[in-house]
């Protein structure tokens, strides 16, 4: 690509961005890299609308800083990203605070160093906490990359090179930002909108933008899961699940099914990352070994899953007594 096209190439994307961006998010519009670094986190996996609506505001509440979140227990954590998935982010994101009691490393080697940090998180970081001259590239942006130079099955490595070849060094975090939204708002997966993206003209993807870039179905792992209820003068046996996704927090206890069936109290379906999930909720009349008790009302704030909120649900349809759950 010749210097001129680059420039005009650049110089219309950041004049659409100037019009169509979001430049209004919060996380745009901050210099505090804590909480560029903490809105990163909660977008690796989950929509804006919902960090946005639900999560970003509330952590940043309860914890402020850095400081605060290193010095918080991981339950309280959990706590504050129930219901968001991925529950290891929060971990790693705990971790990290602990690590770095001076504040964020302000290079892309080193931030990779940390939990949970790999080399999208770090240039995002360096791109638009630090206003660094990094090129980013996330599956909105390779997707752009790729149908914009025509690439087929573009390994990752290459995407890299083709938005360091096509970075904005006068203005490297709007150009990120907006090959981001461009991603996310005009160049979708599925018919992008080819009539508004001010990259068309030298688009080699525009005229077969498929071929540019495959739609993969997702393909889901189905399982079964059998879970218990023990409840003891208000507490409910609770584990720390020790693996999986959900490694470290409270969940209910893992059951053999035979000896339950009687005691089932219902069933749900519930999709989460690659699984989809038929779970079964029992009531136990004997104690499962090595349970953590919790009182019932301190539940929500320990940080505990959308599955076994659903699970806790169909518990709560049932009379609680001092000696157990009775249906
Ligand atoms: N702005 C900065 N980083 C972002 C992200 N990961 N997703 C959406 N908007 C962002």
């Amino acid at each position: 690509m010749s210097k001129s096209h680059l420039h005009n190439a650049q110089n219309k994307l950041l004049a659409w961005y100037e019009i169509h961006g979001r430049k209004d998010l919060p996380w745009r519009n901050t210099e505090n890299i804590y909480h560029v670094y903490v809105s990163e986190v909660m977008l690796q996996q989950t929509q804006v609308k919902r960090v946005l609506e639900e999560y970003y505001f509330q952590f940043l509440e309860k914890f402020p800083s850095f400081f605060a979140l290193a010095h918080s227990p991981l339950e309280e954590v959990f706590g504050m990203w129930s219901g968001l998935g991925y529950y290891r982010r929060a971990k790693n994101l705990h971790e990290s605070a602990k690590l770095c009691s001076d504040g964020l490393p302000q290079n892309l080697n080193s931030l990779q160093k940390l939990p949970g940090i790999g080399r999208y998180t770090a240039s995002a970081i360096c791109s638009f906490g630090y206003q660094q001259s990094v090129s980013v590239v996330d599956t909105n942006i390779a997707r752009v990359l790729a149908r914009y130079f025509g690439v087929e099955n573009a390994k990752e490595a290459y995407l890299w090179e083709l938005a360091d070849s096509f970075l904005n060094i006068s203005n490297p975090t709007f150009h990120n930002l907006a090959l981001m939204d461009l991603g996310a708002m005009v160049c979708l997966p599925k018919n992008p909108v080819c009539k508004e993206c001010p990259l068309v003209g030298g688009c080699k993807g525009a005229s077969e933008p498929d071929k540019y870039y495959k739609v993969l179905s997702k393909k889901y792992e189905n399982k079964k899961l059998h879970f218990g209820i023990c409840v003891r003068d208000g507490k409910i046996a609770m584990k720390r699940s020790n693996e999986g996704m959900y490694k470290d927090m409270l969940e209910l206890p893992n059951i053999e099914t035979s000896f339950y069936e009687k005691n089932l109290l219902g069933t749900f379906a519930h999709s989460v990352t690659k699984y989809r999930l038929e779970v079964h909720v029992y009531s136990l009349d004997s104690t499962p070994e090595d349970v953590i008790w919790v009182a019932h009302e301190t539940l929500h704030e320990a940080g505990i899953s959308s599955m076994t909120k659903k699970a806790l649900k169909l518990y709560n349809g049932v009379k609680i007594s001092a000696e157990g759950v009775q249906n």
